[in-house]
């Protein structure tokens, strides 16, 4: 343990990495003034940037209006109209990317199916066909909850193809989560599989829908894919509700696949996020601008060539997913490899085999897969040729320096740039980062604007702070890839992104910039927990907790973990007739789990007589934050601390 002890601390952080000479010559973007004159072209004249670097995709009518209205509600390429996948897949058709591999995946076990771009316009096409038969039209909105097969890929796009909205759920998300998020959007469809392999085991996906669509009036269908067949994953139909997926895929008529024309604002999806209260936000995606940001951000910060292996391990239940393996590598054409399963399955050596078998030459990962990988021991990239890697980037939470140089010199052989990509599920593509051909890049600091985009760190009052100085993160002007609402809620979009600072987006992170203009962004400053590279709300977890007969009332706060970068830590008191210990602690981790899904389950629970408040009753999260980092729970969970002496100790401070 001890040898590991700084993978999780950030500290001052000095040394400076630039891009090779070899890795500038052939980059898009290959020096810092170039960057620069663009980024300003794009603030400054924006029509005239977004119209040339936009040349490529697909609008069946131009935009004459670049950004109509204010903010928050501004349309961006207002008046054009277009469909996403004709950028996506229909454009290549008629080009050499036709017959170039769209999708390489490689299954848990083994398996490795290849989709040409002509494959996978076919098959969705002819899966868009089979939506429309069932009833799926424009405006309708459909769930996803599949794991990481090609057919997840081809079940968004069919949606978006005929003008139905995607909301997309991930495959970790327990039942009554799934059932919560189908019945804020009021899904007709689910897209589902009979299981999903998981470390050697089999998750059973269409289990945990019929489960979840028992409440759920809006439901009509579902539509379920046999992936790993009824032997391994056995499952049954419900006459008149379930409909197989290659079935209804067969059956379809082509000619009916035809894209629907929608307008530049039409929705695209809605993908849920924690917040500060206890109810996950929609967040909405319309079409042009989020394709703008995803196109934009994948061709410049992944410096996407034509023979480029290109590697995101998200899972496309988050953003990550939706705008890094979907809508940004197949608008640029790209061969993206595709993995079902776990990083350590059969063992830590598995990412390693990955990049060497399928030569992956772009690799786009979470800082606590970095830690955990750092944990696992250097013999495991050691034994494999990575060589193929030429550019690596990092998302989800701040990488602490140590990380990002072990990365830099184990992974990346020394000579590969790192993009740490700051951005959020609202902002829908990347707004912060170094270029990886133009920047000297500083482990632990996310870098510059990308184009486009105005950030600034800013007082609570909305002034900007000097060089060093930490302040709210936010952002200036409106950008064409960010939220347009929550969805069904107005009122609560401008609340949460645009009452906290006149005019601006509200980011709830915190950040400081350094002289030479990079941000650097510390983490969040809401109640929202970053735990492993998942949004956790602690509003959430509380109210999960709650809801267990035994608890009166819990706090959920953070403490800094080495592999996690936050791990749960939960207060709870109890009812009368209850009883604290071990026994306890497993039910509510449980139950947390069956209530939001395994993931949120606390990684602490400590018993408490009472919770510490201040005089007006609001609970001391931050002395609570303090006792979560500092000091050690009792050993014996069946104690109940006494945190109020804490909080008459620091109330007399
Ligand atoms: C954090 C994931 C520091 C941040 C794309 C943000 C980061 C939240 C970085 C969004 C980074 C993401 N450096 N922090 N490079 N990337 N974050 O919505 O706190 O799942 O607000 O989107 O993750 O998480 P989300």
């Amino acid at each position: 343990m001890s040898e590991h002890k700084s993978i999780g601390t950030f500290s001052a952080e000095s040394r400076r990495f630039e891009p090779s000479a070899d890795f500038r010559a052939r980059a898009r973007i290959s020096s810092l003034e170039q960057y620069q004159t663009l980024y300003r072209e794009s603030l400054d004249s924006p029509e005239t940037f977004w119209r040339r670097e936009l040349e490529e995709l697909v609008f069946t009518k131009p935009w004459t209006v670049l950004a109509e209205g204010k903010v928050p509600f501004v349309k961006w390429f207002a008046d054009a109209e277009l469909n996403i996948t004709e950028s996506c897949l229909d454009r290549h058709l008629t080009t050499s990317v036709r017959d170039k591999v769209a999708i390489q995946w490689e299954a848990e076990p083994g398996e490795v199916r290849r989709l040409t771009y002509a494959e996978l316009a076919a098959q969705t096409v002819r899966f868009a066909a089979a939506l429309r038969s069932l009833g799926v039209g424009r405006g309708d909105r459909v769930a996803i909850y599949m794991g990481m097969v090609p057919e997840v890929v081809v079940g968004m796009l069919a949606c978006a193809r005929i003008g139905a909205v995607h909301s997309v759920v991930f495959g970790g998300f327990a039942a009554e989560s799934l059932r919560d998020r189908i019945n804020d959007c009021g899904a007709k469809v689910v897209l589902t599989q009979d299981g999903a392999w998981r470390r050697g085991h089999v998750v059973p996906l269409k289990e945990t829908v019929d489960r979840a669509v028992e409440h759920t009036p809006s439901i009509e269908k579902v539509i379920v894919l046999r992936h790993l067949g009824q032997e391994r994953a056995p499952i049954s139909l419900k006459p008149g509700r379930d409909v197989d997926w290659a079935e209804a895929a067969a059956a379809a008529e082509p000619a009916a696949g035809t894209p629907e024309h929608v307008n530049a604002e039409h929705p695209l999806f809605i993908l849920y996020t924690s917040g500060s209260t206890g109810k996950p936000k929609g967040v909405l995606h319309t079409t042009a601008g989020y394709l703008a940001g995803a196109y934009l951000s994948t061709k410049y910060v992944f410096d996407l060539r034509d023979d480029d292996v290109y590697w995101c391990t998200a899972d496309v239940g988050w953003v990550t997913g939706h705008s890094y393996i979907v809508y940004g590598p197949l608008s640029n054409g790209a061969t993206c490899l595709m993995y079902e399963g776990a990083p350590n399955f059969p063992d830590w050596g598995r990412f390693w085999q990955l990049i060497e078998k399928h030569r992956v030459t772009v690799l786009y990962t979470a800082p606590t897969a970095i830690r955990a990988f750092i944990r696992a021991g250097n013999q495991w990239p050691a034994a494999q040729d990575l060589s193929s890697l030429r550019l690596l980037g990092s998302v989800g939470e701040p990488i602490n320096p140590e990380a990002w140089v072990w990365y830099h010199e184990h992974i990346g052989g020394g000579r590969c740039p790192i993009v740490d990509t700051w951005w959020q599920t609202e902002t829908g593509s990347i707004l912060i980062t170094t270029l990886p051909g133009a920047a000297e890049m500083k482990p632990g600091s996310a870098g510059l604007p990308f184009f486009g985009v105005e950030p600034e760190v800013v007082t609570s009052d909305g002034r900007a702070v000097g060089p060093g100085a930490a302040g709210l993160l936010v952002v200036r002007r409106s950008w064409p890839s960010q939220l347009r609402t929550v969805y069904g809620d107005d009122d609560r979009y401008v609340q949460q992104y645009y009452s906290e600072i006149e005019g601006n987006y509200f980011t709830g992170d915190g950040a400081h910039r350094d002289e030479s203009g990079y941000f650097t962004v510390v983490g969040r400053i809401d109640d929202v927990l970053n735990v492993s590279g998942h949004r956790i709300g602690t509003a959430e977890i509380e109210s999960a907790l709650v809801s267990h007969k035994a608890v009166a009332e819990a706090a959920a706060v953070g403490r800094p973990d080495e592999l996690k970068g936050q791990a749960l830590v939960v207060f709870v008191t109890l009812k009368p007739g209850h009883t604290a210990g071990s026994e306890l602690v497993s039910e509510l981790r449980a139950h947390v789990g069956k209530e939001i899904g395994k993931f949120a389950a606390p990684d602490d629970i400590r018993f408490a007589e009472a919770l510490p408040k201040t005089r007006s009753g609001k609970i001391m999260r931050r002395l609570l934050k303090d006792i979560a980092a500092g000091r050690e729970a009792q050993g014996d969970v069946s104690t109940l601390e006494d945190l109020n002496v804490l909080a008459k100790l620091s109330a007399d401070e």
